[in-house]
């Protein structure tokens, strides 16, 4: 419960974290802090010499141009200079930190009793083998390979053998259909598939393989450049003899024998033969700063997939940096981020970032809630876990069931926890404290996005006083801002648009293959800023937060999608002749879809047509894009120009009958309709 000195007061870091912190207090952060901001190239610069560079750089250590009217987009740190990313995540920690025999990743699979761990030495060997086997098959520097696993170790060494050979990885989260994979595989072009037979998630079973197999199809139809897929055996594997990397599990000789992976010989290939014959010394690519390093698709307010663009500089410098600040990590800890790798939450603090700075994670195959609800708790006790990652919506959903299942546990290894994904309501961010974390952990509230790489707004656990449902400060390098309708920067206390002024190393550099796309989405509205797309507010002590996108998107368990993307699948329906989608308050996911359909002539709105449009959405996006609730319109409101008001159907479907002005509406009266016939939202 949320009690009304509760938010108001100023949660401050214990004592104990102070000695060792790399921030040991606020004016230390905020010295560092003017440091980066107002000296980017000696704050970087120095910490750039930590990393291995084949070639040092000379000139400029940063050139950029971030406003429209000047001219191009583009964000240089360090260009000229080469590394490899890979490099320095395993050979430098196995051979200059002697970090071999260190664990890099504790692998807790879905089933309990299902687990194994990896060194950084093994490690580096797997991630050598692989991209010998990638070199053999034909990638080469530049080139894009799409990734589709699940949460299994196969996946880290799968993004890292492309880093080592220069190629640019695509993950695409395995919880997307078929058509979302089709549709990132050909908007990136890429030459190669990596999948796997199967997985489960809790109790239910992902046949991953035959879902890529439809994708496959469909890419073929539209001319697609795919040429390879290769395939984990990760349910089956069982009945191989994988070095190292299998657990004997009872359970699991069960599951396998519902996996059905169709094969294809002029195309498929087993990873594990695959790996067999590959030598474990990989000389790696020396990329410049500035070469690609992945894309990594996020939703976008057209509809349509936006494929984020990193470089191999600038994002390396920054995920590393971040996680080592933001999570304070020392040598000692286990860290553990519950993120998929499918976002980019996984990639930089489940990859690049822990990797980056010789760290130990787990790495969780499964979900929060199986075999009970106790299972994080219960993994944070067997790795003895002391700095933990999660999301709002975890959060929420496991608050349903009290406080005993966490008591179970004794949790006592913990020191940080942290949060990301979306703005954290203070009662969710009050049990995490006290429950959780038993007033002894800092919670970093972490505000970034796809695009920036990295963490933008963020405590730093020993230094920052927090505030419930705040993620208060800028992190090194950030200068944010908040403007105005008009474009003009506000000050002091104040709500606007969050946009950032200068560039950090980790922003990403373009959308792939549509620069163009990248200027207007981002920098155009307010021409000399980055815009996040993000709502924002600064209190009386300078403390931003975050109140919601203010753009076309919807926030769904941490994950953004587009109402546009939903309402095209809608629309394929061939009952569908038009649809709206708002986003709708949820006790869990923070946001669900509520969505306005109008018929074409001849059919009827029956329960059987909203669960056919149900299950549209879900195979032409994924599961998390699932509606929540389905209206039948006669018709919808619209301006005067044929715009929906997608302000007005929010108010709709949150029952809330002040309007504001309606005079633009072309036709006032279907608003009367729509109230009446609502969906039931209590719940
Ligand atoms: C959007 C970015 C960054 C990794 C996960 C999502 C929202 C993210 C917070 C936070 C309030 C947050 C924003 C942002 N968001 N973190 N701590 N507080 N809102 O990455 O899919 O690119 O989504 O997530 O709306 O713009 P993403």
């Amino acid at each position: 419960m949320v009690l009304p000195g509760d938010q108001a007061r100023l949660y401050r870091p214990r004592p104990e974290l102070l000695p060792a912190a790399h921030v040991p207090s606020l004016p230390h952060y905020q010295r560092l802090y003017q440091r980066s901001v107002e000296e980017p190239h000696e704050f970087w610069g120095d910490i750039a010499k930590e990393f291995y560079w084949k070639r040092q750089h000379t000139g400029p250590f940063l050139k950029y141009n971030f406003d429209v009217t000047k001219g191009k987009i583009f964000i240089e740190w360090m260009k000229g200079a080469t590394t490899n990313i890979c490099y320095n995540l395993l050979d430098r920690n196995v051979n200059d930190k002697k970090l071999g025999d260190k664990v890099a990743f504790y692998w807790e699979g879905n089933e309990p009793g299902d687990y194994t761990k990896i060194t950084y030495s093994e490690l580096l060997q797997k991630v050598c083998q692989f991209a010998n086997v990638l070199r053999s098959q034909g990638v080469k520097k530049g080139d894009r390979v799409s990734i589709y696993l699940p949460m299994i170790l196969e996946l880290v060494i799968a993004m890292l053998a492309c880093a080592r050979i220069g190629a640019l990885h695509s993950v695409v989260f395995a919880g997307f259909s078929a058509d979302s994979l089709c549709e990132r595989i050909l908007d990136c072009g890429c030459s190669l598939l990596i999948t796997a037979d199967a997985f489960y998630r809790g109790d239910k079973l992902v046949n991953l393989k035959q879902i890529a197999d439809e994708a496959i199809r469909k890419c073929k139809d539209k001319g697609c450049s795919l040429k390879k897929c290769i395939v984990v055996k990760h349910l089956g594997r069982e009945e191989i003899a994988v070095d190292g990397t299998s657990s004997k599990s009872p359970p699991l000789k069960r599951l396998c024998q519902d996996v059905q992976a169709p094969w294809n010989p002029a195309m498929d290939m087993w990873w594990h033969e695959l790996m067999g014959g590959a030598s474990k010394e990989c000389e790696p690519e020396w990329c410049d700063a500035e070469d690609e390093l992945f894309i990594l698709y996020t939703s976008g307010s057209t509809g349509k997939p936006k494929g984020v663009l990193h470089t191999v500089g600038g994002y390396m410098i920054f995920a590393a940096t971040s996680f080592k600040y933001v999570f304070d990590y020392q040598p000692e800890d286990v860290y553990w981020c519950t993120a998929d790798i499918g976002w980019i939450t996984g990639h930089s603090y489940l990859t690049y970032g822990p990797l980056a700075n010789g760290a130990t994670s787990v790495l969780f195959e499964g979900v929060p809630t199986y075999p009970d609800v106790g299972r994080m708790w219960s993994i944070i006790d067997k790795y003895k876990v002391t700095k933990f990652y999660t999301a709002p919506t975890a959060i929420r959903l496991l608050m349903k069931y009290g406080e005993e299942p966490v008591k179970k546990y004794s949790r006592k290894s913990l020191k940080v926890l942290g949060t990301v994904g979306e703005p954290i309501n203070p009662e969710a961010w009050l049990w995490y404290y006290r429950v959780v974390g038993e007033e002894r952990c800092p919670i970093v509230d972490t505000f970034w996005q796809t695009e920036t790489g990295g963490h933008m707004l963020t405590p730093l656990p020993a230094a920052t006083p927090m505030k419930p449902g705040s993620a208060t400060f800028p992190f090194f390098g950030v200068v944010p801002a908040i403007l105005s309708e008009s474009g003009e920067e506000l000050e002091g206390e104040a709500e606007g648009y969050l946009v950032f002024k200068q560039p950090w190393p980790g922003i990403m550099r373009t959308l792939y293959g549509k620069h163009q796309q990248f200027e207007t989405v981002y920098f155009k509205k307010f021409p000399g800023y980055y815009v996040t797309g993000d709502g924002c507010r600064r209190d009386k002590d300078g403390y931003y937060w975050i109140t919601g996108r203010i753009d076309d998107m919807l926030n769904v368990s941490g994950h953004l999608l587009s109402t546009a993307e939903v309402e095209s699948a809608l629309l394929e329906h061939e009952a569908v002749a038009e649809a709206a989608v708002v986003s709708h308050p949820h006790p869990l996911k923070g946001e669900c879809l509520y969505c306005f359909v109008t018929l074409r002539e001849g059919h009827e709105f029956t329960k059987n047509l909203t669960d056919e449009l149900k299950k549209q959405v879900r195979e032409k996006i994924g599961p998390i894009a699932t509606p929540d609730y389905i209206q039948y319109a006669p018709s919808l409101p619209k301006t005067r120009s044929g715009k929906i008001t997608r302000r007005i159907l929010r108010k709709i479907a949150k029952n809330d009958q002040d309007l504001g002005d309606i005079s633009t509406l072309a036709d006032p009266g279907i608003i009367k309709q729509l109230f009446n016939s609502r969906c039931d939202t209590k719940q």
